[in-house]
């Protein structure tokens, strides 16, 4: 009949549950809170609310999607961290729960390593085959941008990471000068594409090794706005699709020439992309052209397993259950968590 495991989400604004049967995705249910949008961000009190009263209907719903009963499961991998403590806490907590009243095993999982392993999942929307090891990604979140080589499963190894804002960050922040709502990385896609990538020019980092730096062309970006609005107020509304093109551009260059660098360094041309940003249709775009020119045989998630959801803490919970990594109740969430 296969294993069985439920997978939970709840480390930012968006609650979710999926349920896997081995590696085939059987139900992958996602709420997202409105209530941010108001507030430009995501405020950590009322998305810990948010997710209490999510949480119990979206489990309800990934298991009648799935058609699994609770006595179905096998274990339940929940994200343990990094993220936001009173976020993680209602996942964790309703997790030990859950559990305790079946007696199945709970499985800890890092939401970072989960990102990268969506290109395990096997569903109707999955494209071919998984990646083999070792290979390399470039994981680009809100939270994090970073370069990992993935040896296996279990174990992988950050050479590169943001030593400032992360990609998503440049992004949403950008985007909040622009006047456009958070967060800000769909709609710079949306607008980025009537607009010209190549009509203004921001400051790109020069960091030796593979490490990011966003914070520079944020600086660079809110000083041209705010030189340019001073002579002309009206400079953002009618540039507003050049502005957002070039910001995209300049982001996405940052980002391959490191993970162009990183690939001739390590010799590895398997190359995956994963993480909220990886939903960007330029960086899908230009990726898929520099693989061309690299002889990468690269690897690009479904949009629907780009943002946080609950079918990539299912999978890495499935890999985990097989070799027996369960964890003790007494596991607390951390809002900081290394792998
Ligand atoms: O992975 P994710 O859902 O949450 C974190 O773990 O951080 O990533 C969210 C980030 C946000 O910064 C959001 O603006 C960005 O992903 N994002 C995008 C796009 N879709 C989501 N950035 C650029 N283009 C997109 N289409
Ligand atoms: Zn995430």
């Amino acid at each position: 009949m296969g294993t069985v495991i439920l997978g939970i989400e709840s480390s930012c604004d968006d609650t979710s549950a999926a349920v896997i049967r081995d590696r085939r995705l059987l139900s992958n249910v996602i709420a997202g809170q409105e209530v941010h949008i108001k507030y430009g961000g995501v405020v950590p009190e009322l998305a810990s609310r948010a997710h209490q009263q999510n949480i119990v209907p979206v489990v309800d719903s990934a298991m009648k999607e799935a058609g699994v009963s609770r006595h179905e499961i096998d274990a339940v991998a929940y994200t343990r961290g990094p993220g936001l403590l009173g976020s993680l806490l209602v996942g964790s907590s309703f997790t030990k729960g859950f559990t305790a009243a079946l007696g199945i095993p709970m499985i800890e999982v890092n939401h970072l390593q989960a990102h990268i392993m969506v290109h395990f999942i096997q569903s109707e929307i999955s494209p071919g085959p998984a990646p083999t090891f070792p290979f390399l990604c470039l994981l680009v979140s809100g939270g994090h941008t970073q370069l990992v080589v993935v040896r296996d499963h279990h174990s992988m190894e950050i050479i590169g990471r943001t030593i400032d804002d992360a990609a998503g960050e440049a992004f949403d922040k950008c985007a909040k000068l622009l006047g456009l709502p958070y967060p800000g990385g769909p709609h710079v896609d949306r607008l980025a594409r009537e607009g010209d990538p190549l009509r203004f020019s921001f400051n790109k980092p020069r960091l030796e090794g593979f490490d990011y730096s966003f914070s520079g062309l944020k600086t660079s970006f809110l000083y041209m706005l705010r030189d340019n609005v001073k002579e002309d107020p009206a400079f953002i509304e009618e540039n507003k699709a050049d502005l957002a093109a070039s910001l995209q551009k300049t982001i996405i260059d940052i980002l391959l020439n490191k993970l162009r660098r990183a690939s001739s360094k390590t010799g590895i041309r398997q190359i995956a992309l994963a993480g909220g940003v990886s939903a960007n249709s330029a960086l899908r775009a230009a990726i898929g052209e520099e693989a061309n020119r690299n002889n990468w045989e690269l690897f690009i998630p479904p949009l629907a397993y780009t943002t946080d959801n609950a079918a990539m803490i299912a999978i890495t919970g499935y890999y985990r259950y097989l070799e027996g990594y369960f964890s003790s109740d007494d596991v607390t969430p951390l809002a900081r968590m290394y792998f």
